[in-house]
């Protein structure tokens, strides 16, 4: 979602063209670029469009070549269309000052009808063209001894809602940059100071980052960062991590290559996190100690999307190992006055730490007296400092939109924590703990052994009726619902996952001849009674995508068959999700979609 680069060095803006490529990830629908020369006076150059960072590349065509400050922008529409008008940068009506914003002005409706009444006409239909216009007013009217900083300050104190800004005033020689509800770090190398969204565009450019916190305003100059009088000015550490190219190497899709990268990230999420004996899960990295959280009244997870569901499962691990009460919340809906108190921990699972509705949820949570921790992938991310405490993901950039290899190092991270406070026996533990460290292998073996029926089950899909994803008994039916949420990301087609007992009660109704149905059967307890749900889809004429690791009389029952590797019961959402994510893949190859950047969607969904 949106991204901002800033930079002052020299060809600024050749740096914050790179920079905006490398948050092209985040995902976008427009991009802008506005710079600042050498001794300029007088209207600020700038250019935007919609489409791609190519394109702006393009339609700037080598007039920003020399500049010494720059910022630029890539936008997902929230307020008001995909039009150029609408991109980022907005700029004063005499094209002195110039901003890009992301997160959303609450009260942009209130303060432009004010402008208005000063005399200011808004050109576009952003929430964010009001900061400008504010911005010209402040300055122009207020008295000769403040400063551009005091002006921006006072602008910042008018908004209501979630930003991050950086602005450049034609004769300044840095950028006012503030935060509050949306991210921005600043990074510092040899030869430039530079904002961004995120930390990825610095690795090369930046050896050290500061983060900004919510209600910050900077002005950041070649000298480095100042503020006004009696705030506090962040300090700049090492960045950690390396960067990662989104480079998808031999295979089609960056997509393809997280889904193949997971044996090693899955390795990489168990490493240093069992007993040097191989014999049971020690997760550190928590505030409160396995004894502490065991005594705790309930642990909630709060989670969007993907990560939700790995939190469904989650749950279902803590439930299971241990007598502690707990429970996945969608976050945009965490009811935290009736779910935490001070006896409570409130985990939030999230790949990047930004997701403002996760973050929303810990911060309801942490007022109503709970515990918080994060389990999340990017190091340094709002929700990691929030709170300070919790495990990271290790699973390395994802770029692809479609979250895969964050998933399964999720769920691995929730089976750890799970396995640290669990009160079952060594013996149960042991087994576990070594079924999870052949898990890497298991997984690589299963990527690397086609045998082409995920292939013959896309084709079955991708121009059939809507298809159906069940399971039973916990976790495969929470499995069954990130199925149908990757099918749906990355194909448009409309699915429906719910535990296979539920179909009886409404949703059969949907079954015709030829209707998809994917099933995710394990060979665990729930088995018999999947086949139950079975037959009577198939006796509706269903068509029966069966994913199992059985080789029992079940996979008669299929008319497609994606056998999986045996491993222990409860690492079967570890297995089982893999066939599933490559039929989704192979679905919406097949339907013709960009996989990696399907629409409407963003890797990092910044507003509420
Ligand atoms: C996953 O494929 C999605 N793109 C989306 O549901 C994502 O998992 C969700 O927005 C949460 O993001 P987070 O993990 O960065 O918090």
């Amino acid at each position: 979602m949106c991204g901002i680069y800033g930079c002052i060095s020299t060809d600024a803006a050749d740096k914050v063209l790179e920079g905006l490529r490398k948050l092209e990830y985040r995902g976008y629908d427009s991009a802008g670029l506005a710079a600042i020369f050498p001794e300029q006076n007088g209207p600020i150059e700038t250019e935007r469009t919609i489409g791609y960072v190519a394109d702006l590349v393009s339609k700037a065509n080598g007039r920003f070549t020399g500049s010494c400050i720059s910022i630029g922008h890539t936008r997902w529409a929230t307020h008001g269309g995909v039009t150029d008008q609408n991109a980022h940068p907005h700029s004063s009506d005499d094209g002195n000052i110039t901003l890009v914003h992301n997160g959303i002005i609450e009260n942009a409706l209130h303060l432009s009808e004010r402008l208005s009444k000063l005399g200011y006409k808004l050109s576009s239909e952003t929430d964010t063209e009001v900061i400008v216009h504010l911005m010209d007013n402040e300055i122009k009217t207020q008295s000769d001894e403040l400063t551009y900083l005091d002006a921006f300050s006072n602008v910042i104190s008018q908004l209501r809602g979630s930003w991050a800004i950086a602005a450049i005033i034609s004769g300044m020689d840095g950028i006012l940059v503030s935060r509050n509800g949306a991210p921005l770090v600043i990074g510092r190398g040899v030869d430039n100071i530079s904002v961004s969204s995120d930390v990825q565009p610095f690795y090369g450019a930046c050896s050290e980052v500061a983060y900004l916190n919510d209600g910050d305003i900077f002005y950041i100059s070649g000298s480095g960062i100042s503020s006004q009088e009696g705030s506090m000015i962040p300090g700049f550490e090492t960045l950690e991590g390396v960067y990662d190219e989104e480079d998808p190497g031999n295979f089609e899709h960056m997509m393809l290559k997280e889904i193949f990268d997971q044996p090693t990230s899955l390795s990489n999420v168990l490493s240093g996190r069992i007993t040097a004996d191989g014999r049971k899960a020690r997760l550190g990295g928590f505030s409160l100690t396995p004894e502490e959280i065991r005594s705790l009244d309930r642990i909630n997870l709060v989670a969007c999307g993907t990560a939700y569901y790995a939190a469904e499962i989650i749950s279902a691990y803590i439930r299971k190992f241990s007598n502690v009460r707990s429970e996945a919340f969608i976050a945009s809906e965490f009811p935290a006055r009736s779910v935490c108190s001070t006896n409570t921990l409130t985990i939030g699972i999230s790949q990047s730490g930004e997701t403002k509705d996760t973050l929303d949820a810990l911060f309801d949570a942490k007022k109503n007296g709970s515990n918080i921790s994060a389990i999340c992938n990017v190091i340094g991310s709002t929700m990691s400092r929030l709170t300070a405490n919790g495990a990271y993901l290790h699973a390395g950039p994802e770029f692809a939109v479609a979250s895969t290899k964050v998933f399964s190092n999720m769920v691995a991270t929730g089976l750890l924590f799970a396995l640290t406070i669990s009160e079952i026996s060594d013996a149960e533990q042991q087994e576990i703990v070594q079924s999870l460290r052949e898990l890497p292998n298991l997984i690589s073996k299963q990527l690397i052994d086609d045998d082409g029926s995920i292939d013959t089950a896309a084709k079955m899909i991708h121009d059939s009726e809507p298809p159906i994803f069940i399971g039973r008994g916990g976790m495969s039916s929470y499995l069954a619902k990130e199925g149908a949420l990757k099918m749906m990301e990355i194909s448009y087609i409309p699915c429906l996952a719910l535990p296979g007992g539920e179909l009886k009660h409404g949703p059969i109704a949907l079954l015709s001849d030829g209707s998809p149905v994917i099933a995710i059967v394990p060979s665990d307890g729930k088995m018999s009674l999947m086949e139950s749900s079975i037959r009577e889809c198939k006796s509706r004429g269903a068509r029966i995508i069966l994913i199992t690791d059985s080789e029992g009389p079940i996979t008669e029952l299929a008319d497609v068959l994606i056998q999986t590797n045996k491993t222990h019961p409860d690492l079967s959402p570890l297995v089982n999700i893999i066939p599933v994510q490559l039929l989704a893949y192979n679905v919406g190859v097949l339907r013709g979609v960009n996989v990696d950047r399907p629409r409407n969607l963003a890797k990092s969904v910044t507003v509420v």
